[in-house]
């Protein structure tokens, strides 16, 4: 394998992807984005051009997806509408992106035999109680609640179907929670540090109590890498990293890493249908692939993430006000 090309690599987990593969690998990347809100060129500055290629452009566009699959040995595919409160106020972009633009990618990719990734979310699988100690596994019954979450299964179903019926050379990962650099604004971990920083103070939607299992997303770029080298075709991969918090925990963490008294924070209107809690046994992978984890210690990768954020005021600023604004029409 030589060449390979990222959807969605101008977002969050995608440009962390194709840094680690910059890093650790001779591949060649063609990056193919959109650039919506999501996007943002600056999270891929200083790519080495005789490795990285950037194409604009719409993964519903069969004619330019073709194009681009026939040249490239894998597809790594991230894009997606990927927040869960923008798919309850328009859900139509999400079915768009998510479920028809998969679908064009995965024509393609059977078409030239082409080696697929699918990148999923532990979402489609629903939410568990609090108190309740199972975690998914890969044989978890698919229970999505929220557009957002539908949409992605379907997409997973798709790429399912296309390996059964026409041998597509796929596999899926679904991961939890990631945080970690070139998060936008919109998600909670760089919402609530931006908001510090802006002297707002953090925002937890309910009760606070919700539950998510957090991995540094240089975790799950090194997960999935591995998928791409040696995951077997056809088959599903769970990435977590054990790292289940309450929301007011992690603010409480926040809090404290930037010196403000540790209950400075608001409680305000709920999320409509907001699962309760993810949690990931990632036993397949870590046994089949011999994958595991580097950053073990949530408090030192938050650190990290914290210092980012005060560090890179530039990347983030311009979101910062529109999300705001947005955030305050639903009551949030
Ligand atoms: P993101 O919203 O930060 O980035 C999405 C990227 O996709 C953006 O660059 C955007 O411009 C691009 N895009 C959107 N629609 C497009 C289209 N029609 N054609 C081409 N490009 C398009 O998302 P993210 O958080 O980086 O998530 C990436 C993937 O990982 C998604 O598939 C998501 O479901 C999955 N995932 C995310 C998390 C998480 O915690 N963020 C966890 C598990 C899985
Ligand atoms: O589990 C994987 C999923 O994680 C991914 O598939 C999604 O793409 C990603 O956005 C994320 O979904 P969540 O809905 O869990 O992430 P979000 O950052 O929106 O919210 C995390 C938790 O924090 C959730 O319980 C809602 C809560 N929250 C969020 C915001 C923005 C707050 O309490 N306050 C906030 O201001």
């Amino acid at each position: 394998m030589q060449r390979i090309l990222v959807t969605g690599g101008a977002g969050f987990i995608g440009c962390n992807f194709v840094h680690y593969i910059m890093e650790h690998t001779r591949l060649h990347v063609t990056v193919l984005d959109k650039l919506t809100y999501a996007g943002n060129l600056g999270s891929l500055a200083g790519l080495p051009p005789e490795r990285y290629d950037f194409v604009k452009g719409d993964i519903c566009d069969a004619s330019l997806v073709d194009q681009l699959v026939a040249a490239t040995d894998a597809v790594v595919h991230f894009a997606a509408e990927s927040h869960n409160d923008n798919s309850l106020q328009e859900p139509r972009p999400f079915v768009d992106t998510n479920l028809v633009g998969t679908f064009t990618l995965i024509e393609a990719a059977r078409k030239h035999g082409t080696r697929f990734h699918h990148v999923s979310t532990d979402e489609v699988y629903g939410d568990l109680a609090l108190d309740d100690p199972a975690r998914f596994t890969e044989e978890s019954v698919y229970r999505p609640t929220s557009p957002y979450s539908a949409t992605k299964a379907g997409s997973d179903m798709l790429v399912r179907a296309w390996v059964r019926s026409f041998g597509l050379q796929a596999t899926i990962s679904n991961c939890s929670n990631n945080y970690g650099p070139f998060q936008h604004v919109e998600k909670f971990i760089p919402r609530q540090i931006t908001n510090v920083l802006d002297g707002a103070r953090p925002r937890l939607y309910g009760n606070g109590l919700n539950v998510r299992d957090w991995i540094h997303v240089e975790d799950h770029s090194s997960a999935v890498a591995a998928i791409l080298r040696n995951g077997r075709i056809g088959e599903t991969y769970l990435i977590g990293a054990d790292g289940e918090r309450s929301n007011r925990e992690v603010v409480e963490k926040i809090l404290v890493r930037m010196g403000q008294p540790v209950e400075s924070y608001d409680l305000v209107t709920d999320r409509p249908g907001h699962d309760v809690r993810y949690a990931i046994d990632s036993t397949k992978l870590r046994r089949e692939l011999g994958w595991s984890p580097r950053y073990g210690d949530f408090d030192a990768g938050l650190a990290d993430t914290v210092r980012w954020y005060q560090e890179n005021e530039d990347w983030w600023r311009p979101q910062k006000a529109d999300t705001e604004s947005n955030y305050a029409k639903q009551g949030h």
